[in-house]
């Protein structure tokens, strides 16, 4: 509901409010953003806006009054006047800058949400609603839209901005950041995620101090180093944390996969914002008359439960309103991938023994990694060429999917359609589609070069090419990698249209999403994973279109949990494709049980990477009950929700946990594609206790509250495969034919019934080693141990 009162506005969706007023010079203010207070009357909103004024020594905006921007939360700022931090906006004409005062003209509120620009953003429903301030500077002719949009109970406001140029020349746009969030009180923390390659998403978090702290992506992807998601949580030492403040946390995050920059600034009156959009360093757009640009969505999530309860809200935001609806909640193939199995070692005799080992597991999709195109047996050839190669696949790649195929098993391969080799036919026809200056030296990262996608008949080309091999392979699945940062961002194409080459990495991106809407276009069942040398491009923008992204070329299970850990507090379970891979482990040496690798790997999409025909500690019966395993789990991890328990980062013992009440989702759209799934009408919680490094002694009586459990009782178990009639019952549906087995080894712990208010207060044990002395206590004995607890409500 969106109501206006007076100079306000008010939104409320259920369970958030946001609150905005329109300020003395029409500039629009914040005013609230936390929890929903439907019944607001105009004079409680007066009542919220008051404060004291603290403009004495600063620049007056109104002359002969005390009002002055500074001191006031504004909702899109600009530079110029009374407001001294970065704008979110910024315009120039012919190299001068623009000093724009935007002031409120008018409203709209719309029901529905549309599809209001190309490329990703939250979905039509016919249930959100919107409210369009309209913004204009009459002087400078130039008029902004800012819109927010709320879902019903989605605790997030979408926001994006449209800019017009209403005067007769060309304007050029230097900033347009896509929203603020702004915060009204002191004592926040900062949280991010930060990485490099193989080590995406660590946790960073930072006090905020008057100033600015910024973190940002300048490679051409949302980055390993940096990802758009980022959080505010209250300091434990701030005063506000003691005072029963409900444990307020803020997140954000970029519905755009390019160049990005957030940046939370501190002013001298102790005002919080966090301001987000494309990142203005690599970033400029020619306004022609009346040409309008409008900003990717920026996504403000607002949870009264603390970080943890904002990443459930971020999680349930996505999967309903934002990743493709296709797939979200949809039973996902278990992939036996190729990559770490054979590298670049390839041919359609070593591949077909690898495919039938997996068969025999129960594995759905095989996926022939890098290596089956153009003449690449490295990665230094054939990037822009996909057509088999003859040589690896002498009967053809049709005729090597069809046998796939009647082994029961979907076919997947992997594509890397930015990119182009020097040693290709498409460079020998087309050099000027790679992204390089016109002279001098460019740099060459894994070989390769970037496809200029900012050109549309590169798009079709690349797109005319992955349709013939679609559709002669019958394909049910793609790996979208790219793995290179983008560098010397010079367009050919650009500079013979004589567009300016601070567009190209807008541009360029909305290309990658042009050949991301005409394949899913075509081929609406075929499912995109997607990946960046790992999980250098996991944004909303990706997710749009592809439900899951191969999290990290990082398949260690220990670092593992940290990088699971982090990303599953932005984005839902559901988006992480996890495999377990060759033993030790390619990436660090290290070695683990195969029991730890696979209860890391089950919280999230499921799948292998390895050689089962060398690998000889799984039997077929061990993989098909651990396939299993992810089976039972698979509805909680599409539909329910996750709880992040005890932190790899800070703990030897690290737990999470995975709740379903058997409902949800309420408003997942009903597509033809899933509504044929199995759901489960029970209540299903797994809880993931691990232990790192073994520890004597380290808790004297370790136990872990589960907040989520209900009253009555609970069953409590070590997972098993479901035992075989009942799994085999819910999957026949789709998979006639297949059959399953119980191969989990069973540790000692029986089964036990326990009250569901104990296990919330109380806690549930955790599996130690305890002397010996305690019944009924799994031990953990060891280094790397893990153990994944079943719980089901009995009564
Ligand atoms: C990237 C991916 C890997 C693998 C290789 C193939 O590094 O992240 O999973 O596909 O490319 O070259």
């Amino acid at each position: 509901m969106i109501r206006q009162q007076g100079r306000f506005f008010h939104l409320c969706d259920g369970a958030i409010s946001y609150i905005l007023e329109i300020l003395d010079d029409g500039t629009p203010g914040h005013v609230y953003f936390g929890a929903a207070m439907a019944d607001l009357e105009l004079e409680d909103l007066e009542y919220m806006a008051r404060r004291c004024g603290k403009s004495t020594g600063t620049v007056k905006a109104i002359a002969g009054t005390s009002f002055s921007l500074a001191d006031q939360m504004l909702e899109y700022p600009v530079y110029g006047t009374t407001s001294f931090l970065e704008p979110a906006l910024a315009m120039e004409q012919e190299g001068m800058p623009l000093y724009l005062r935007l002031a409120y003209t008018g409203f709209e509120i719309r029901d529905g949400k549309e599809k209001s620009m190309p490329g990703p953003q939250t979905r039509p429903d016919p249930k959100a609603q919107s409210l369009i301030l309209h913004l204009a500077d009459r002087d400078a002719q130039v008029e902004v839209d800012l819109s927010y949009t709320i879902y019903m109970q989605g605790a997030t406001v979408v926001r994006s901005a449209k800019i017009t140029n209403l005067a007769n020349c060309p304007r050029n746009l230097t900033h347009a950041a896509s929203g603020v969030l702004n915060v009204r009180d002191t004592g926040w923390n900062w949280i991010h995620l930060n990485g490099s390659w193989a080590r995406e998403r660590q946790i960073v978090e930072q006090a905020l101090v008057p100033g600015t702290a910024v973190i940002e992506s300048l490679t051409g992807a949302s980055s390993h180093q940096c990802n758009p998601w980022n959080a505010l949580v209250k300091s434990p030492d701030s005063p506000a944390s003691c005072q029963g403040d409900n444990n307020l946390a803020y997140g954000c995050n970029l519905v755009y996969s390019s160049n990005f920059k957030a940046q939370a600034d501190i002013n001298e009156f102790g005002l919080l914002r966090v301001m987000e959009g494309i990142h203005p360093l690599t970033f400029g757009w020619t306004l022609q008359p009346l040409a309008s640009f409008q900003t990717p969505e920026m996504l403000l999530f607002c949870s009264i439960e603390g970080l943890d309860g904002l990443s459930r809200v971020s999680s349930r935001f996505l999967r309903d309103h934002l990743i493709n609806p296709n797939f979200v909640y949809k039973r996902r193939p278990v992939c036996l991938n190729s990559w770490e199995a054979v590298y670049f070692t390839l041919n359609e005799q070593n591949l077909l023994e690898l495919a039938r080992e997996a068969a025999k597991c129960g594995i759905d999709c095989f996926v022939v990694d890098d290596g089956w195109f153009g003449h690449r047996d490295l990665d230094n050839s054939s990037l822009g060429d996909w057509y088999p190669d003859q040589k690896k696949f002498p009967s053809g790649l049709d005729a090597f999917a069809r046998q796939i195929r009647s082994l029961g098993m979907q076919f997947g391969l992997w594509f890397e359609p930015e990119m182009i080799s020097e040693d290709s036919e498409l460079y020998g026809k087309h050099p000027q589609w790679a992204v390089k200056p016109p002279a001098g030296q460019y740099s060459v990262g894994r070989s390769q070069l970037v496809l200029d996608f900012s050109c549309p008949e590169v798009v079709e080309y690349i797109f005319r090419q992955m349709c013939q091999v679609i559709e002669s392979t019958k394909l049910s699945y793609i790996k979208w990698d790219m793995n290179r940062s983008i560098t010397e961002a010079y367009s050919q194409y650009l500079a013979q249209e004589k567009e300016g080459q601070k567009e190209f990495f807008y541009r360029y991106i909305y290309g990658v999403y042009a050949l991301y809407e005409k394949l899913t276009e075509a081929y609406p069942d075929v499912l995109i994973e997607g990946c960046a040398a790992g999980g250098g491009r996991f944004d909303p923008g990706i997710l749009y279109y592809s439900p899951q992204i191969w999290t990290s070329d990082n398949t260690d299970a220990f670092d593992r949990l940290k990088i699971q850990y982090a990303t599953s507090l932005a984005y839902p379970l559901s988006t992480l494709s996890n495999h377990i891979s060759q033993f030790p482990s390619h990436q660090t040496g290290r070695t683990f049980t195969s029991e730890f690798q696979k209860d890391v790997a089950l919280f999230g999409i499921f799948g292998y990477e390895l050689n089962l025909i060398e690998d000889h500690r799984f039997s077929p019966a061990d993989l098909t009950g651990q396939i299993g395993q992810y089976r039972q789990m698979e509805p909680a991890i599409l539909h329910g929700d996750f709880y992040h328990l005890a932190s790899p980062f800070a703990s030897n013992e690290p737990a999470v946990a995975l709740y379903w009440d058997g409902k949800r989702p309420q408003s997942a759209p009903k597509t033809a594609s899933n509504s044929h799934q199995v759901l489960s009408k029970q209540e299903q919680a797994f809880v993931g206790f691990y232990q790192t490094l073994s520890s004597l002694h380290s808790i004297y009586r370790p136990a872990l509250p589960l907040p989520f459990l209900a009253d009555g009782q609970y069953l409590i178990q070590p997972l098993q495969a479901q035992s075989s009639m009942q799994l085999h019952l819910d999957l026949e549906e789709e998979n006639p034919g297949k059959q399953t087995s119980d191969s989990q080894s069973a540790r000692n712990m029986e089964p036990e019934v326990i009250r569901g208010q104990l296990l919330r207060h109380d806690g549930l044990r955790k599996p130690v080693k305890n002397n010996g002395s305690n019944r009924n206590v799994a031990q953990f004995i060891g280094d790397f141990q893990a153990m994944i607890i079943e719980l089901k409500k009995i009564g």
